[in-house]
């Protein structure tokens, strides 16, 4: 067994919890965080023994759970040097990790392949999500796969492919009138009853583990070092999360220094909750009233987990912008004509960040940047009609 887990640790208040049953948050209701035997990991997770290991996210077997993976080859999806695009912006050396190749078309794979893993290793007998769509897609791919029964709930307004995916992999699906935030607190009040065990954003401790593994391809796919900045379309947090972690984990291997990326969090201008909150200085954010973006990864009020995100980020020297639904079909155009890439409206966010960021001297015309497309825009028809029509 390669895996180094050892136990869980709040968030917040440290106290720690044992990892081989189901968990969901800590007593005092923050999110749980892996905790690895990371000077035994540091002995056999090493550039040369990656070399020989498959071409998946459970590659890094021992900073991940060591229960048998539910798989569908998540993971090891292509950085591609966005040269054109770079030039429009004005960036030498800009990439695009491009999560669209996923199973299931988004980033979300990576995380809900961890979390069902542990959930059938200790016998989870329904899964529920409220989603804005990919990852309630994700889940329902990887549940069908374990052979567990699963309950999305999403809004009434989720892209059609969403509800149409989730459908064929067999899940239920429950369709609110209200936003994620109204999901959530569905599964929340209903999970006891139903007999659900809850996969909800940062509920359970494994999908930031899955979503980690992006942090750790990066280091392998730019030759061992980081990128100088990391633009990340910001919704719940989990793969923004996920990659600091990564970090930290690296550095404690000696895989790094204590340098860091850059961390950028873009937002949709109708749903700016951690923006408005980096700008003010604040360590957490405020609910966000009546928000609006077809980006619909990114029409999150409230994440739970916003203080990390805040911290990450200023520990990063981060920033936080926004980008409007006209902004980011534009890039979407962009990216498709420029460099071949079919972004999810999320994904495009990220290429209006860099633009703007370059055009504050932010960032320095050769520092390396890497934009992370979480999905495909396959699965936005309804965006991508609009953006085509203008
Ligand atoms: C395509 C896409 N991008 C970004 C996000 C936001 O992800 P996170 O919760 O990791 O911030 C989502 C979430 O639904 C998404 O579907
Ligand atoms: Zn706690």
């Amino acid at each position: 067994m390669l895996s180094t887990l050892t136990h869980l640790e709040c968030s917040q208040c440290k106290k720690t919890h044992p990892h081989a049953c189901l968990q969901n948050v800590c007593s005092c209701g923050k999110p749980l965080l892996a905790r690895y035997d990371l000077a035994a990991a540091r002995r056999t997770l090493t550039a040369k023994t990656l070399a020989a290991r498959p071409a998946n996210m459970w590659r890094y077997a021992e900073v991940l759970p060591g229960n048998p993976p539910v798989t569908l080859g998540e993971g090891m999806t292509p950085l591609l040097h966005a040269r054109r695009a770079g030039a429009a912006v004005g960036l030498q050396n800009l990439y695009i990790k491009d999560e669209g190749l996923n199973p299931t078309g988004s980033f979300k794979a990576r995380g809900l392949s961890a979390a069902v893993t542990q959930a059938k290793a200790y016998g989870a007998k329904a899964l529920a999500i409220p989603t804005a769509g990919n990852a309630g897609g994700a889940l329902a791919a990887y549940a069908a796969k374990a052979d567990i029964p699963a309950v999305i709930v999403m809004p009434t307004d989720t892209p059609a492919a969403n509800v149409m995916e989730c459908r064929a992999f067999g899940a239920e699906v429950r369709h609110l009138d209200g936003l994620i935030s109204d999901c959530g607190k569905y599964v929340a009040e209903h999970k006891e009853r139903e007999g659900w065990f809850e996969v909800s954003t940062l509920k359970e401790p494994y999908r930031i583990e899955g979503k980690k593994t992006m942090g750790y391809e990066l280091w392998e796919q730019c030759g061992g070092k980081l990128p100088d900045v990391i633009i990340y379309p910001t919704g719940g947090g989990v793969g923004l999360i996920g990659m600091c972690k990564a970090f930290g984990e690296m550095e404690d291997m000696g895989w790094i220094e204590r340098e860091r990326p850059r961390m950028v969090c873009v937002q949709a201008a109708g749903c700016a909750p951690i923006v408005t909150a980096f700008e003010k200085g604040s360590t957490s954010s405020e609910f966000w009233s009546h928000a609006v973006t077809m980006a619909s990864g990114l029409r999150v009020p409230k994440a739970l987990g916003d203080f990390i995100i805040l911290r990450d980020l200023r520990a990063s020297n981060g920033a936080a912008v926004t980008a409007t639904d006209e902004e980011m079909l534009a890039a979407g155009r962009e990216l498709a004509s420029l460099e071949g890439v079919f972004a999810a409206p999320e994904g495009a966010a990220t290429l209006v960040a860099a633009r703007k960021l370059f055009a504050q001297g932010w960032i320095e015309p050769e520092e390396t940047v890497v934009l992370f497309n979480t999905g495909t825009g396959y699965k936005y028809s309804e965006a991508w009609e609009a953006a085509l029509k203008v």
